[in-house]
């Protein structure tokens, strides 16, 4: 479900810092006043024959123009394009990394041309982006920095602006949310944040990644991730329906079982939530294994974060095993809340 909030006008000469998450599953960006969030797949636009302009109204900056063709991507391109055309972020071919931060720079395009809603006539726009990248990727930082560092054309259904990104900040994803917490909106230490040894769990579509920082130092050994995120359980419902109904579902229907348990076969609500629970068994149980593989009893980790969309289907297992657990607020936003207050935090340095 994409999600926009108000709409932001970059004045002249002004930068524009926000906050990037781009997940395997869900992109997520963030300025002081702004949210957008939507689905990380596209692909090559289709004729619409019929309902051209409610279809485009009803999925605002779905639709970007580039060097490579014109583009459905998010929500617009799950509604129109057949699951094959779908392009994902995830499991790209050989050339990964270079593959993979062009997949990036148009999703980040896209993210801010939504951002910048109603802004026309190629107005430059400088940016200043804060985002991550899976710990293990972190090797790919500079790569990523080259691909969105520059000036950039954006032309999009809502938004024709030249981006021009003058600085990129990097950071191993989970930092996103120990920032969060550790950091304040404005950029200055949270005070109210004394513990030492923090651990953040972020239970995200296709991975579970934890991290432990001790005092600011990234721990390696008590980090990890497991290839075990939400799609387990999406997967299993879609087995559970296409077995019931015998056809496939769409994605969001599927989603719609996740969050609520709730099927609307032909009109009527079929209770699911007995599937649901047993979906996310693979879920909870890699999620706590990989904390207990990492922590152990958790004696040693005075608090845990835990965010990222899938934080709520696991927070009763994971809180029953490690009581120092906190649920973060908007989990699914806290990586890019994190990497705006880092992005204001380093502005800050810079300006005292
Ligand atoms: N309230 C919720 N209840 C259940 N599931 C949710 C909720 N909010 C988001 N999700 C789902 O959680 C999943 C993970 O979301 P998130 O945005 O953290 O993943 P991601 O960052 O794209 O994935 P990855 O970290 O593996 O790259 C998504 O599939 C999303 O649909
Ligand atoms: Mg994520």
């Amino acid at each position: 479900m994409s999600k926009r909030k108000g709409t932001t006008t970059a004045l002249p000469g002004s930068t524009l810092t926000m906050g990037l998450d781009i997940g395997y599953g869900v992109v997520k960006a963030v300025t002081s006043d702004r949210v957008v969030t939507f689905p990380s797949v596209m692909g090559h636009a289709r004729e619409l024959k019929f309902q051209h302009d409610e279809i485009a109204q009803r999925h605002p900056g779905d639709q970007i123009g580039d060097d490579d063709g014109t583009w459905f991507v998010g929500d617009l391109a799950q509604a129109q394009l057949p699951p094959g055309e779908l392009l994902r972020l995830r499991g790209r071919t050989a050339n990964e990394a270079v593959m993979g931060n062009v997949f990036r720079l148009r999703l980040a395009k896209v993210a801010i041309g939504k951002l910048l809603q109603g802004q026309w006539n190629r107005d430059i726009v400088h940016i200043r982006i804060a985002t991550g990248l899976p710990v293990d990727h972190m090797r790919d930082a500079a790569d990523l920095k080259a691909a969105l560092i520059g000036q950039h054309l954006i032309k999009t259904d809502v938004a024709e602006i030249v981006a021009n990104v003058s600085e990129v900040m990097v950071m191993p994803q989970p930092y996103g949310t120990i920032f969060a917490n550790t950091l304040t909106e404005t950029g200055e230490i949270n005070r109210h944040h004394t513990v030492m040894r923090t651990g953040v769990c972020d239970v995200g579509t296709y991975t579970v990644d934890i991290a432990l920082d001790d005092d600011g130092e990234y721990v390696d050994a008590e980090s990890g991730s497991v290839e075990s995120g939400v799609y387990t359980a999406h997967e299993r419902i879609a087995t559970a329906l296409e077995r019931d109904y015998r056809q496939k579902m769409p994605f969001k229907l599927v989603e719609q079982v996740l969050k609520t348990g709730l099927f609307r076969a032909a009109g009527e609500l079929v209770d699911y939530s007995d599937e649901v629970q047993e979906a996310l068994g693979t879920l909870r149980s890699a999620t706590l294994n990989l904390m207990s593989e990492k922590w152990k009893s958790g004696a040693t980790v005075d608090a845990i974060y835990l965010s990222g969309g899938g934080a709520e289907l696991v927070v009763k297992e994971v809180f029953a095993a490690y009581p120092q657990t906190i649920l973060v607020q908007e989990a699914q936003l806290a990586n890019a809340r994190g990497y705006l207050n880092y992005a204001r935090f380093v502005a800050r340095q810079g300006s005292e």
